[in-house]
């Protein structure tokens, strides 16, 4: 029923039926569809994952500069910041700020979005580990989760946000949500169907033919290859990343055969994204030219949302519609020869994109027992590229070629190259969420970097993100002072969460007042949630596990660990606010600024091993040695557990 409905809709997309006028102001396809039947993304590439070539539209689409938003964003924000009103209201008052009237302050500067809190979530990379942890914080933050909104809890905080960006795994997840009709956490780990998040199903073997997956190893094999193929006979540059993108769609696509005609720009006419039910999602990789081996930090970052394509850096400063990924533009325009691409903007190749360090993965598929015409295709994937690139995703065309030639590094290059975007150590997507232009107040920033030996974040990532502010490629884009990654190890800043900013009295020099960055580094709970970023089978009990730990991460085991918590995260929420309004700060968020902000001490010397123990109780895996209760945390690990069950 589902898919054949899906089919249908499919089906009008890829004809450009025009049987209804669009109903709503900011429907900006051609390709005419009523919000009634717009279920969830959709399969509407024409050739599945073949791009296809088209007349281009009577106003051609051209690369604009990056000096404002897009005017697709500015006018799908003035939806979003008003949906976000009342689950602030309530989240907020449930947080409960003493003696502060929540309800009263969010209704007193309601009608004006410049005074009302402005909310950004990033999920950094690391793999399935970094979707499994960052699953758990955004499960947290959803007031779709059972029992999230009872007292103590951040349900709400999801659906109060403006922003979620991702990157590499953090990319997975942010991707896996938005293209399945923004589904819960909870509703991807039930799913029973065999054909999404089954990580115990390793990317190498594909999924299990169950369910909607009709397809064995063998026909899964098949499958990349004829998909990746069909790309390049109709002429488009293709690398392990296309291999890599669709294999990956069969874990976080709930579509037959990986849902290869799922787009991203679909996103963009998705009934939750166009109701703004759901924050704007961004993902992003980084540049990098074939034959560069070290990729620096002022290498161009470039987004993908569901309108576009592009980098804010003063570099190609541009964006093209992400609908037409692929087309050919010269200097900003589509010459007058040239036809316009629809189709190449897979959302398997997207997220694909922003995790190419996982490209070596799909070098095992050169092994014997592997088909000849894989493994065939493999090797000529990499021939093409060479070894050394073999993490490169391929944009050719360049949409940027001849634009802004005076500053953009590739302007003279046909191609445009990217690779993961975690590649420039800032493996927590926060260049999207620091833009000028998007005015965030509060960034949740979700750390699952493995930085340490045993795989935990030291910090690495937002020191990476802090030296870029301060570089010539920073663009105004400001962010708070953050110590030395021994500092942050000494000080155990990297063992619960950590707010950088605190004091704007401090941004004396730059133009713009950055957000406060609520840094969530991954730590144990209840599992160790540190297994490797390459740990290819992970099967639905860890991953449970996993989860759930990921949750105790976000909510400090829902307020146990610190019973202040709930109530700090409110107040970072409101910082930046009050500030504009000159609203008075209760002295409760007072006492949790002194709790929670980095203050500026420093602690330079070389820390021992980083090995913490979990804080409460490690739920059972398979041997399962339990580990003692801290006092405190006897009640917490109930009411947790609780959580499991959604
Ligand atoms: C998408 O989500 C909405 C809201 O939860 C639901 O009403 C609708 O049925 C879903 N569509 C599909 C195809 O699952
Ligand atoms: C703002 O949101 C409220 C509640 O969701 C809705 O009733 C109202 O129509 C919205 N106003 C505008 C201008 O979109
Ligand atoms: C907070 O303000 C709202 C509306 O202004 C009012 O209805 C409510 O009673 C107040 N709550 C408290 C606890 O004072
Ligand atoms: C990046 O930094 C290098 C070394 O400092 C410099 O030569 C180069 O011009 C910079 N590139 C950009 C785009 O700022
Ligand atoms: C950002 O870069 C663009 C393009 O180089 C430039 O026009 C703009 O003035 C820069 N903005 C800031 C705040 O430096
Ligand atoms: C909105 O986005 C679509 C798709 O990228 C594009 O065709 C359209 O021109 C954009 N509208 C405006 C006003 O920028
Ligand atoms: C697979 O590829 C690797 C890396 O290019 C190469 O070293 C190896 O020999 C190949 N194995 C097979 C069986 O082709
Ligand atoms: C894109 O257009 C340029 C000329 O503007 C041309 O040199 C190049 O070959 C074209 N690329 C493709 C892939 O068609
Ligand atoms: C690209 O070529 C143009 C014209 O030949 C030149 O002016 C410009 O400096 C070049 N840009 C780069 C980044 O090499
Ligand atoms: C922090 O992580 C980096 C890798 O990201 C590592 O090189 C460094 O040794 C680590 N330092 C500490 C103190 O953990
Ligand atoms: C305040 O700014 C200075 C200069 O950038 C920096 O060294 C210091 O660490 C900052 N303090 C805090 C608490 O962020
Ligand atoms: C819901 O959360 C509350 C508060 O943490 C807890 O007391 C209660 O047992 C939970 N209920 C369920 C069904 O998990």
């Amino acid at each position: 029923m589902k898919f054949a409905l899906l089919a249908v809709i499919a089906s009008t997309v890829a004809a450009g039926v025009n049987a209804h006028a669009i109903p709503l102001e900011n429907a900006y396809v051609d390709t005419s569809v009523t919000v009634e039947n717009l279920r969830r993304s959709l399969p509407n590439s024409p050739k599945g994952y073949t791009p296809t070539y088209q007349n281009c539209p009577q106003n051609a689409p051209v690369v604009r500069s990056a000096a404002s938003l897009s005017p697709n964003e500015t006018r799908w924000l003035q939806k979003r910041r008003n949906s976000t009103i009342a689950p602030m209201r309530n989240l907020l008052s449930r947080l409960n700020i003493q003696n502060f009237n929540a309800t009263q302050y969010i209704d007193r500067v309601a009608s004006n979005a410049s005074a009302l809190p402005n909310i950004g979530i990033a999920v950094s990379g690391g793999g399935w580990r970094a979707l499994m942890n960052g699953a758990g914080a955004l499960k947290a933050f959803d007031s779709r989760t059972a029992n999230s909104t009872a007292k103590g809890k951040l349900g709400g905080l999801l659906q109060s946000a403006t922003y979620l960006s991702g990157l590499s795994g953090g990319s997975w997840l942010v991707g896996s949500l938005y293209i399945n009709n923004f589904t819960t956490v909870g509703a991807l780990q039930a799913e029973t169907s065999g054909s999404v998040w089954e990580f115990g199903n390793s990317v190498i073997e594909g999924p299990e033919k169950s369910g909607i997956q009709i397809f064995n190893t063998a026909e899964y094999y098949a499958n990349l290859v004829s998909d990746v193929d069909g790309k390049a006979n109709a002429g488009f540059n293709t690398s392990l990343t296309d291999l890599w993108g669709r294999a990956l769609s069969y874990q976080l696509i709930n579509a037959s055969e990986g849902g290869p005609a799922y787009t991203w720009s679909s996103i963009g006419i998705s009934a939750p994204f166009l109701n703004a039910d759901a924050p704007y999602p961004i993902i992003i990789a980084d540049s990098r030219a074939p034959g560069e081996k070290l990729i620096s930090s002022n290498t161009t970052i470039y987004e993908f949302n569901p309108y576009e394509m592009g980098s804010w850096d003063p570099t190609s400063f541009g964006f093209v519609p992400m609908n037409h990924l692929g087309t050919n533009w010269t200097a900003g325009r589509v010459p007058a020869n040239e036809k316009c691409v629809v189709g190449f903007d897979n959302a398997g190749f997207l997220m694909g994109t922003s995790s190419t360090l996982f490209n070596q993965l799909i070098l095992q598929l050169n092994d014997t027992g592997i088909p000849d015409a894989l493994r065939n295709l493999v090797a000529d994937l990499l021939t093409g590229l060479g070894d050394d690139n073999n993490d490169i995703a391929d944009y050719t065309p360049n949409p940027f070629y001849r634009y802004n030639p005076q500053t953009n590094p590739s302007a003279n290059s046909t191609r445009l190259t990217l690779v993961d975007g975690g590649e420039d150590l800032e493996n927590i997507p926060l260049h999207p969420l620091i833009q000028p232009n998007r005015h965030v107040d509060v960034i949740f920033a979700v750390d699952s970097s493995a930085d340490t030996a045993f795989h935990w974040p030291n910090g690495t990532s937002i020191v990476a993100t802090y030296e870029r502010s301060l570089s010539a490629i920073a663009n105004g884009t400001d962010f708070p002072s953050i110590p030395d990654v021994n500092t942050i190890v000494n000080l155990g800043l990297n063992t619960r969460p950590t707010f950088f900013g605190c004091d704007t009295s401090n941004f004396t020099g730059g133009t713009t007042i950055p957000p406060l960055v609520v840094y969530i580094p991954n730590s144990p709970y209840t599992t160790f949630s540190n297994v490797s970023t390459f740990q290819l089978e992970t099967n639905n009990t860890q991953r449970d596990a996993i989860i759930l730990n990921g949750l105790n991460v976000a909510t400090m085991a829902n307020g146990t660990r610190d019973t202040t918590w709930p109530t700090c995260v409110a107040c970072a929420i409101l910082s930046r606010s009050l500030e504009r309004t000159n609203t008075e700060v209760p002295q409760a968020c007072t006492s949790c600024f002194n709790r929670f902000c980095w203050d500026g001490t420093l602690n330079s010397t070389k820390p021992a091993n980083y090995n913490p123990m979990p804080v409460l109780q490690t739920v059972n895996l398979q041997s399962g040695g339990s580990k003692l209760l801290p006092r405190w945390a006897v009640a917490a690990a109930a009411a947790a557990l609780g959580y499991h069950a959604m």
